[in-house]
């Protein structure tokens, strides 16, 4: 059990795990960078600009000042969008109590270096890779901060580090297991990101439940490819952190990927699809990097590739569908 923890991001991920954090018995800072937001907080009016109607505890109270929320943690968590992880990180290192474990909740790769977000963590914050651990799993922000149950996997390469993070959220509604393959957890977080967007296309498109289970098996297969060829065990992607984040995002309308995706399905560009959302969607930044990732181990991933053309505005939506279609026949293990 974590005794004080401090989440850095009062987002809707951040607040809702603020949340399990403290029904796991925590006091939890949360840090933003919105005063409102951060007062809201503070004042026990919750969270309305990003998680409406869920009522937070006494325990939990937010500041926008990065050392007041570090002070005495003995756990931190990194709740921000993969872009800015870096730069927020960095800005605040000088303030992370010595050996805490770092545990990162983002889902994508840094554009640019083609990181994963703990190896993002270990260069921004200077501290071993045996320290951070991810969280990730079938995690809806709204479903979690209502206590509907799930189950998440946190996987760290110290093993210790593991499992007194799932100590520290496990909740009679939140079940964490532990895992030692990082790069498989968070590759299955990244890309599922980029599948749900390509799910939400066919929705968006018209298409019925076979399109879009097809579209998931492939995509995993897909996944699975590119994770084992970079050094995952292929058992994680058809984990929680796989198969089931996979799921939940390509089946619910909570989803911010889900929903772009049905927008762009619907034959608006990027910009017009997040102005509908009114968030940007995480597999929006990353499927460039996890293409680029896959043309440099050799792996074929057409999903992501048709996905990436329409969110640049090379390929009409309709027109990925029907190349998708088009390739040529093959075995379904080749
Ligand atoms: N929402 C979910 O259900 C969910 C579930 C699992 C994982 N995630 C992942 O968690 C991460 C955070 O997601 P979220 O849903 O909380 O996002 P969000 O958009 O709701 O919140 C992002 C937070 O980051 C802050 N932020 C943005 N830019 C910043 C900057 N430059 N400096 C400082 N703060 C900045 C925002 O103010 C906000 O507090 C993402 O990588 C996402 O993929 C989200």
């Amino acid at each position: 059990m974590s005794r004080r923890a401090a989440v850095l991001g009062t987002g809707s991920w951040g607040t809702a795990f603020g949340l399990v954090l403290a029904d796991a018995g925590a006091d939890v800072v949360l840090w933003g960078r919105r005063a409102q937001v951060c007062a809201d907080v503070a004042a026990g009016r919750g969270n309305p600009a990003y998680l409406p109607g869920a009522p937070l505890p006494a325990s939990m109270t937010a500041t926008t000042d990065a050392a007041v929320a570090l002070a005495g943690a003995d756990l931190v968590v990194l709740a921000l969008p993969s872009q800015v992880l870096r730069p927020v990180l960095e800005g605040v290192a000088d303030r992370l109590p010595p050996g805490v474990p770092l545990v990162s909740l983002a889902k994508g790769l840094e554009s640019g270096t083609r990181l994963r977000m703990s190896q993002v963590v270990a260069e921004a914050a200077a501290v071993p890779a045996e320290r951070v651990a991810v969280l990730s799993g079938p995690n809806l922000a709204r479903e979690v901060a209502e206590r509907q149950p799930t189950a998440a996997v946190v996987a760290a390469s110290d093993v210790a580090v593991a499992d007194l993070v799932a100590t520290a959220c496990a909740t009679s509604a939140f079940r964490p297991y532990t895992h030692h393959d990082v790069l498989g957890v968070e590759l299955g977080g990244v890309v599922k990101n980029v599948v749900g967007l390509a799910v939400g296309m066919a929705e968006g498109l018209g298409y019925g439940d076979n399109a879009k289970a097809s579209i998931i098996t492939r995509g995993l297969a897909q996944t699975s490819r590119l994770a084992v060829a970079l050094g995952a065990e292929a058992a994680t992607l058809a984990g929680l952190a796989g198969m089931g984040d996979l799921v939940a995002t390509c089946a619910s309308p909570l989803s911010r990927n889900h929903q772009t995706g049905v927008q762009l399905g619907r034959g608006l560009d990027v910009a017009a699809a997040a102005a509908v959302v009114r968030q940007t969607a995480e597999g929006v930044r990353s499927a460039p990097s996890v293409l680029a990732l896959a043309r440099e181990v050799g792996v074929e991933m057409p999903i992501v590739e048709q996905v990436v053309d329409v969110v640049e505005g090379r390929t009409p939506v309709r027109e990925a569908a029907r190349l998708l279609l088009a390739r040529t026949l093959k075995h379904e293990g080749a």
